[in-house]
């Protein structure tokens, strides 16, 4: 029997791990591996969860014709080596709470879930989805010590893709011909940009009086809360992981899309200090750059506010988290 040498190139798999096997983290960990993008480490503390959400997809794999490793594991150790690490750990809204309620509870466990991690896989790229968002990456951030290409947070597309589900429900077209860009924080503030989204480069503003844009705004900007409230136990998780697979599948293959995520802002936009939502060009290398899009006084005020509102949480966060350590 002939066997051909190995070839690292033929040989090499890349690895994500998904910290948190939640609905989030566990749909995440199906998307990567069943569109073949990764091998994928499977976390959670929770022993067994891990192990049989793993098992479970392997024994898919025959089915859905694809060879990726699922391994569902409580030990850091089996992160190690890993291309890129998520982070969905934390615990998810109930009806009548805001992603902000969520700080107390979720800054301890993403600071360590980074910790745990980063020492594992020195070389990875940090995607963070856990809420508040924007707070959790620059908490993620802080923990690392990560240069700022090499951590993001997960929002901007998932807001995007509500914005163009609304509008391509209200216009009856293909979803995936609208296009839309949602900028700043992950949460109430969030700034849709009406004067960016097109439907195929008609721009909205065209086909949607402004009343109609307004309506679909405000329902983006609750577009998590809505589910919650219809769904009374947990959130949304499809489109969640749908938007985190699109950035993993991004840097993965080096496709230089242009997406909003939460990037580390160094004097862009006016603002210094703070992960908020922007457009950036996410690569093999994480952000390759982030954009500078000119904005109208109102938007800049928009984005201003919503940082605005990161930055006291941020403070708040870091209060807590002093107090559990004292
Ligand atoms: C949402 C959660 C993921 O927007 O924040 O559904």
């Amino acid at each position: 029997m002939y066997h051909s040498p190995s070839s690292s190139i033929l040989c090499h798999s890349p690895r994500v791990t998904v910290i948190g096997a939640g609905r989030v983290g566990s749909t995440l960990a199906q998307r990567i591996a069943e569109k073949n993008l990764a091998d994928v480490v499977l976390l959670d503390i929770v022993e067994g969860i891990p192990q049989g959400l793993a098992l479970d997809l392997m024994e898919a794999r025959g089915l859905e014709l694809h060879h990726r490793k699922i391994i569902g594991t409580n030990n850091y150790a089996d992160t190690t080596g890993s291309e890129i690490v998520v982070i969905t750990a934390g615990f998810p809204r109930k009806p009548g709470m805001s992603r902000d309620d969520l700080l107390r509870t979720n800054a301890k466990i993403v600071v360590e879930a980074a910790k745990k991690a980063i020492a594992h896989s020195p070389d990875a790229i940090f995607i963070v989805v856990t809420n508040p968002l924007d707070v959790m990456t620059y908490l993620a951030w802080q923990a690392t010590g990560l240069p700022r290409a090499r951590i993001m947070g997960m929002a901007g597309v998932l807001d995007s893709a509500r914005f163009e589900t609304f509008i391509a429900m209200e216009l009856g077209v293909l979803p995936g011909d609208v296009k839309a860009m949602v900028m700043g924080s992950h949460g109430d503030l969030m700034v849709p940009l009406p004067r960016y989204a097109t439907v195929n480069g008609i721009p909205i503003t065209q086909l949607l009086d402004a009343a109609t844009i307004e309506r679909l705004i405000e329902r983006t900007r609750n577009g998590g809360a809505e589910i919650v409230e219809l769904m009374h136990t947990g959130g949304a998780f499809f489109a969640p992981a749908s938007a985190t697979c699109v950035m993993v599948e991004s840097i993965l293959l080096n496709q230089s899309r242009l997406l909003p995520v939460a990037a580390y802002l160094q004097g862009e936009y006016g603002l210094n200090d703070v992960f908020i939502g922007v457009p950036c060009r996410l690569g093999c290398g994480g952000i390759a750059e982030v954009l500078e899009l000119s904005l109208t006084e109102e938007e800049t005020q928009a984005l201003h506010l919503s940082a605005e509102s990161v930055r006291r949480n941020i403070d708040k966060a870091q209060e807590i988290l002093t107090n559990v350590s004292k």
